[in-house]
């Protein structure tokens, strides 16, 4: 059996990571580690929680106590745990220094006690680019992050890189464009423009809505990292990017329009403060060893959407009723947007 440990498996991404694994690979234990911050829910991993081939562990990357043990028995470890929400960092940066810059740290310094450790996937992010006007970014690419989140994801992304240069652990770096699809907590744009136009409530576009990302499927990104544990080069860096690009105000408009709802909910707002105009990336290194996205963005967006208005109790279980997101929305869209 091969020993995977999973940190941030309650998440987003994580939790369609920890399905797709033990679906695809019969030969895998998967351990999920989490601490279940407010981005962090159970119900995420409905379905999976009793499989035979699935431990949950709630715990923070940042406890050696709990980390280290864990890290000594993996195979390979796919660190995806962090804070992730720019605008919460805008708000408070410390819990994305202690989580993102310090666990992986952490989580580092266990993995170098593991000498059959075969893989260290370090989820990083397209962010720490920078925000880039033209062309697309290059693994080798000089990093320029420009808000707290992407700091902080910048620096455990060269903290990984340092262990496999210093030490020889064998890091493999991930930089993942905007993922979308199901599982997403709703305060990233996707899910909450859908819920909030399902809901008739104002669509809170910042500034003048014409920054661009690109959108990748979450299935696609947990195909990518599925390849690269394989096949990816210890000491490397991955671009993934679903080659979807769409400025804000089109897809504000594009999810209205699958909701079946009017363009008048659109409510421009002030921008976020140092906002990234655009990010793109150049995926031909990944593509080289086989991996291509395979999710046309009308069809996952559609599907996304059609998850949402299925899943209701699960955001409304955090929209309505989870005291912590509604004063997160009051704080960050006051009277504006509700
Ligand atoms: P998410 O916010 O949905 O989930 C993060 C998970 O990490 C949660 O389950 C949370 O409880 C857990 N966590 C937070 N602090 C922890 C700690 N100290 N110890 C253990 N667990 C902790 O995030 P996501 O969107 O799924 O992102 C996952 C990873 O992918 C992150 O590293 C993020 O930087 C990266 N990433 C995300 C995107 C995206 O578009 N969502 C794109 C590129 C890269
Ligand atoms: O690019 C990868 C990154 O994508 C990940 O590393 C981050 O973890 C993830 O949160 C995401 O960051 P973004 O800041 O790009 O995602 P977000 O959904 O917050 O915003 C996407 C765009 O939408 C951005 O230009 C800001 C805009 N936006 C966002 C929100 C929440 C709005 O106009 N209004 C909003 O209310």
């Amino acid at each position: 059996m091969v020993n995977v440990l999973v940190t941030g498996g309650a998440g987003f991404i994580g939790s369609n990571f920890v399905r797709y694994a033990l679906d695809r690979h019969h030969d895998w234990r998967v351990t999920t580690l989490d601490k279940l911050t407010y981005a962090g829910r159970l119900e995420n991993l409905q379905g999976v929680m009793e499989h035979p081939r699935h431990e949950f562990v709630k715990g923070d990357v940042a406890d050696p106590g709990v980390a280290a043990p864990l890290a000594a028995a993996a195979d390979v470890i796919v660190h995806f745990a962090a804070e992730t929400h720019v605008d919460r960092a805008i708000m408070s940066a410390g819990e994305f220094i202690t989580t993102d810059v310090y666990g992986t740290f952490v989580l580092l310094e266990a993995a170098l006690q593991n000498p059959r450790l075969r893989r260290f996937v370090q989820i990083s992010t397209d962010e720490v680019y920078g925000s880039i006007s033209e062309g697309a970014s290059l693994e080798t690419d000089e990093l320029k992050p420009r808000n707290p989140y992407s700091a902080s994801k910048a620096g455990a992304d060269r903290l990984a890189y340092s262990y496999w240069a210093t030490y020889q652990v064998p890091v493999i770096i991930t930089r993942a464009s905007n993922n979308y699809g199901p599982y997403q907590f709703p305060e990233k744009i996707i899910p909450l423009f859908i819920t909030n136009a399902i809901d008739d409530k104002p669509l809170p576009l910042y500034g003048d809505g014409l920054n661009e990302r690109d959108w990748l499927h979450v299935g696609d990104h947990c195909r990518a990292i599925e390849l690269l544990i394989d096949r990816g080069y210890p000491g490397e860096v991955y671009n993934v990017g679903g080659g979807n690009h769409v400025r804000n105000a089109d897809l504000t408009r594009r999810i209205l329009q699958l909701v079946g709802k009017p363009e008048t909910l659109i409510q421009p707002v002030a921008d976020r403060p140092g906002h990234d105009r655009r990010y793109s990336l150049d995926t031909s290194k990944l593509q080289a060893i086989g991996w291509h996205p395979q999710v046309p963005f009308e069809q996952g967006l559609d599907d996304t959407v059609s998850w949402y208005r299925r899943n209701e109790q699960w955001w409304r279980t955090i929209k309505d009723q989870d005291p912590e997101f509604r004063k997160y929305y009051e704080r960050q869209y006051g009277g504006s947007a509700s």
